[in-house]
Parts: C-alpha cells; structure tokens; sequence
C-alpha cells in the first residue's frame, strides 16, 4: 500500500525541520484550512518560540529547504507564518494508482487492533421503541461496522430492557384476561408448554392497557409491582412467562431491525444476568464498597472532583429489588467473563448520563472492570418541526414499521418527482424506494455530529439534492451507469493521470479517506465519515462536469484514465456508505 500524500509531505517537511536543528514533530503537515492549498505547516510558529526568531523567518528557512524537492509543486509562506503545500503532479498520480489498487481504495487496519462490545439499539420488551431507539440503532450500527472495517473485533448487543416493571404488567394483565392459564397456579413449576400463551400483538395490547390502568389505580400499580418482585425472585409460571414474553419479542424484533438492515450478534437482555446478581452484590458487600441508606443497599460513586452531585449508585431498592444501574453492572460482569473485551461502547441518549457515569464508576470503584474502557456514546434528541420531541402523525410514540414505511412512501414520491426509476417495473421500483427512503433516514442522522439534536423532516431527509441518502445514492447510481456504457464501448479502465484540477482536487479527496475513517473512530462520530463520502460525490460531480469520460473526441489513454478515477471513487463510496449501513441500488 503506497503512502498517503499528507504523509510524504509529512516526511519532507519533518527532514527539513531536523535539519534545521528544529523539533522534528512541529514539522507536522496537516490539511490545509482555507482553501489555498491541499496542506499546510504550522509548526514555524511554535519553532520560533524555541529558536527566538521571526515565525515567517523560520518559514522562510523551512521554505528554502524545501525548494527543489521533486515531490512538491510549491511551498510557500502565508499569513504569520504557516507553510502552504502543494504537491506535485507525480506525487499525485502515483497515490492515485494506488489507491487505485487497493482493494480497500486506501483505507488500513487501525494500528492497535482491540475487542470492542457495542451496546446498542435497546428496545424494551412490549414497550414501543421510540426515536431514541431509532438513533441509537442507526448510530450503533454505523460503529459496529466501522470498527470492524478497521479491523477490530466487534460483539454487538442489542441489551433489551426486559426486566423492570413492564414484565410486571404484563403477567397481571395476561391474568386478568386468562386467569386459568397455568403459569399463574402457584402449585406448579414445571412443565409448562413450549407455545407461547401470547402473540406479539398481545404483548402491544396488554402492555399499554396495564400501564393505563396503574397509572388510575394504586392497587392495580401495587399488583403490577408485586408481580415483578415475585418474578425477580424466581416465581416459576412467571419465569416462563417472561421467557415466553421475550421470545416473542425477540422474533417480532428481528423483523423490525432486518428491515432497518441492521443486525447483532446477541440478543441478551436485562433478565438474562439475574442470576449473576446475587453473588455479585454480595462480593461488593464483602469488599466493603456498599452501605445501607435508608433501607437501601447503595454504592457511593462522588468524586471530590465534582462539580455537580452524583448520587450513589443504588444496588438493591427499598422494596428489595435490584434495578437498572444492577443489572448493568452484572451485564458488565457478563462480559468481562464471557467476551473479555478492551472496551465496552454504550450508545444511548444523553438522558442516561448520570447513570452510565454511576455505572462506570462503580464498576472501576469495585474492581469489576477499568473506568477507562466503558465509553457512553452519547446523542442528543430527534425533534419535530415544532422543536419538541419528535412524535408520529397520530402524536403517540412511533413504531420503527411505520417509521419505515413513511420513508418508503416519501421516497417513492420523490423518485417519481425527480422522473427516475420510470423504466422500472413495480418490483424494482419498489426495491429502489426502500432503499432510497433508508439512504434517507440513516443518513440524515448519521450526518449530524451525535450529540447535537436534529429536527425530523421527510421531506428534506428524501431530497435527491443537497446533503442527503438520496443525493449520495444518486451519485452512485451514476458512476455505476457510466461504467456499464464504458462497458459497452469497450473503454477499459487504465492507468491514472489526474491533470485537471478537477481531477486533482478529486484525487485528494480519495486521498483522505483512512484519515476519516481514523477519525470517525477516534472519536466515535460517524458524522466524520458522512463528510467523506458527501465531499467525494462533489468533486466527483465537479470532476464529471469538467472533464468529459466517454466523449468520442477524447483520446483513449485519458478516456481509460477517467474511467479508472469513476471506478475508484464508486468504490470507496460503497465501502464508505457501507459502513454507514446505506445499500446502493444499480441503477435509478
Ligand atoms: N432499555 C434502555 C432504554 O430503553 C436502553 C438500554 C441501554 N443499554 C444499557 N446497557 N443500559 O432506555
């Protein structure tokens, strides 16, 4: 794999700063800033401090070391003293056929290679998901991907939310309607039948129809409560129903998250470490990390450091019940033991903070697992045009089929609009909607840095123009029509010969594309890579305005020159959309 071009810049300018007895890391090439060329220096300002010279003057050395080198076209000194760098023509040339020849059109493995567990995705048994549900999956999903292009290995968990009061409600609901069904018949604990007594359906009724009702009546919430300790302590009809209660899930789940083409290696959840949490809280208490507070079992998580008050952890409640922040620090446990992973990824909103911060602590306090390798991918909140939390049309809470299905119709209206996909039959004009009404929700997500809020707009997120799924898959499309023309007329692809500053400006930007994917994962922000891809589909399209491929007066050697350069920029936009969890159609 050959070198990137920032990186024999880098190895020019650094020999040049050593030579000039300055350290050798100022003499560090980053991308250049304003636009006035591809790179630049800034380390003459910091070097001038050390050598007590005028930063330009400092430049100016550097500038004169430089002259003559055939990798660079020009290296001049702008502002107080940043060196501007361009690079030569060759040096441009030679990256781009190898890029060209990388199957992974530049992108490497990282340096140290880890084993990450992403929690994402959430849902909670019975509940509808929500938004945040939604983002959470998508964002998740767009790392998991990522880290393993990189090279790591990855688990990921979808850690469903199936052991707190919604199971509870569930159980005296399902009683009320079929109190004759055996589960609730104290006197037996075994042999319960492998047919679940319920349909998903059932679950969505049951659970909305019990919370409705605690909510009204305080006797009606006790039962629901009662119900839940029993199962927590190990009532045998309630345990198979739970067990029955989150099979169905899981399978109506599946559904769901195929459709939204995303995927997880397991399917674990809250209920599945109940048994490791009595031995757990009791080695706490050994060790001595766990107090009682008003009849509580707590661990006290404030560091001196704080500037706002973190409660204690709260292990065991009053009532005796382990809660959510418990069956975390189990599941962590869980997968120390069973996975032994380096890091451990949460991706959930930014309302859980203060409990993944408890978590955390807790965890690193007891010796369970280092502080350092579980990370809380935070995001911020999806909003309707009204800046409140983003609601359907029916202003309930959304449910990811329907969700999927507007898009599918947005994005179907949209293709007819813009007059694409027409040749089509139903089939495959329905097969470039849904991904097109994907493209749209996923991206429009993913493009937002993760911690900022964004509002819900269909109509904008399905546009084929500006920064969207659509506008990324059209690009694409359109590569992928001017390869099979070329086809046609037998143009074969040839060697790489970027002249124009089209070409050029496009060679860079294929260029960047490891440092994206560094970066995306460095700081855990899809968003990074989003960039990418959208600055690649532009100069592509500025490089396919200027620059004629097919054209009969085009001599052959720069027709299969042009054609290489599609080629190469149609594949790293698959591999980066791919990693953003986007599908490409072949033609629209
Ligand atoms: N089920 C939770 C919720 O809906 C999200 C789970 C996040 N992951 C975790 N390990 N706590 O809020």
């Amino acid at each position: 794999m050959s070198s990137s071009i920032l990186q024999i810049l880098n190895g020019h300018v650094q020999v040049a700063f050593e030579a000039l007895d300055l350290p050798v890391e100022l003499g560090r090439v980053v991308v250049g800033s304003k636009g006035d060329a591809p790179f630049q220096c800034n380390g003459a300002l910091a070097a001038a401090k050390i050598a007590k010279k005028s930063p330009r003057d400092i430049a100016a050395s550097v500038v004169e070391k430089l002259a003559g080198n055939p990798d660079i076209e020009s290296a001049e000194i702008g502002g107080p003293g940043f060196i501007n760098l361009v690079p030569a023509a060759h040096v441009l040339k030679a990256r781009a056929n190898g890029l060209a020849q990388s199957e992974m059109t530049g992108a490497r493995p990282a340096d140290k290679i880890q084993k990450f567990v992403v929690d994402f995705g959430g849902p909670n048994v019975a509940k509808p998901m929500h938004v945040g549900h939604l983002r959470s999956s998508v964002i998740g999903d767009s790392l998991q991907r990522l880290l393993r292009f990189r090279g790591h290995s990855v688990v990921s968990d979808i850690h469903l939310g199936d052991w707190g009061l919604q199971m509870g409600h569930l159980i005296t609901e399902l009683q009320e309607e079929q109190p004759d069904l055996m589960y609730f018949d104290k006197d037996i604990v075994d042999g319960y039948p492998a047919e679940p007594p319920v349909t998903i359906d059932d679950l969505a009724r049951l659970y909305p129809l019990a919370s409705g009702k605690a909510k009204e009546d305080a006797e009606r919430m006790q039962r629901s409560r009662t119900a839940t300790a029993e199962l927590q302590g190990g009532r045998a009809g309630y345990r198979a129903l739970l067990d029955h209660f989150i099979k169905v899930s899981i399978a109506a789940l599946k559904t769901d998250f195929g459709a939204l083409g995303v995927y997880f290696d397991l399917w674990k959840g809250e209920a599945a470490v109940d048994p490791l949490i009595g031995p757990m809280v009791e080695k706490f208490k050994q060790d001595g990390f766990t107090e009682e507070s008003e009849g509580a079992l707590i661990i006290r998580v404030d560091e001196e450091t704080d500037k706002k008050e973190l409660p204690p952890l709260i292990l065991i409640s009053r009532a005796g019940a382990a809660l959510y922040a418990t069956t975390d620090l189990a599941t962590i446990q869980d997968r120390r033991d069973s996975i032994n992973p380096d890091t451990i990824l949460y991706v959930v909103d930014f309302g859980q903070s203060s409990h993944f911060e408890q978590v955390y602590r807790a965890a690193g306090k007891t010796g369970l697992f280092p502080r350092e390798g579980l990370e809380h991918i935070k995001f911020g909140t999806v909003n309707g045009k009204d800046g409140k939390r983003f609601r359907t049309r029916a202003g309930g809470v959304m449910r990811l089929s329907d969700l999927l299905s507007q898009a599918n119709e947005a994005a179907a209206s949209r293709l007819s609009e813009a007059g694409l996909a027409k040749d089509m039959d139903a089939e495959e004009r329905a097969e470039v909607a849904r991904m097109v009404g994907l493209a749209a929700i996923k991206f429009s997500d993913l493009q937002n840095v993760r911690t900022t809020n964004y509002i819900f707009d269909l109509e904008r997120f399905t546009s084929f123009e500006g920064k969207t799924g659509p506008y990324l898959l059209y690009a694409s499309v359109r590569i992928k029509s001017l390869l099979r023309k070329a086809d046609n007329l037998g143009v074969e692809l040839g060697e790489i010969c970027p002249d124009s500053e089209a070409e050029k400006k496009l060679v860079l930007t294929l260029d960047s594309f490891n440092r994206a994917l560094a970066q995306a994962e460095a700081k855990r922000m899809p968003h990074i890579l989003c960039e990418h891809v959208y600055n690649l589909a532009q100069a592509f399209s500025k490089f396919y305005a200027d620059c004629p491929v097919l054209a009969s007066d085009i001599a052959d050697d720069v027709k299969s020159s042009r054609l290489a350069l599609a080629e190469l920029t149609l594949r790293q936009l698959i591999l980066g959309l791919g990693i953003l969890g986007i599908e490409t159609p072949e033609r629209m």
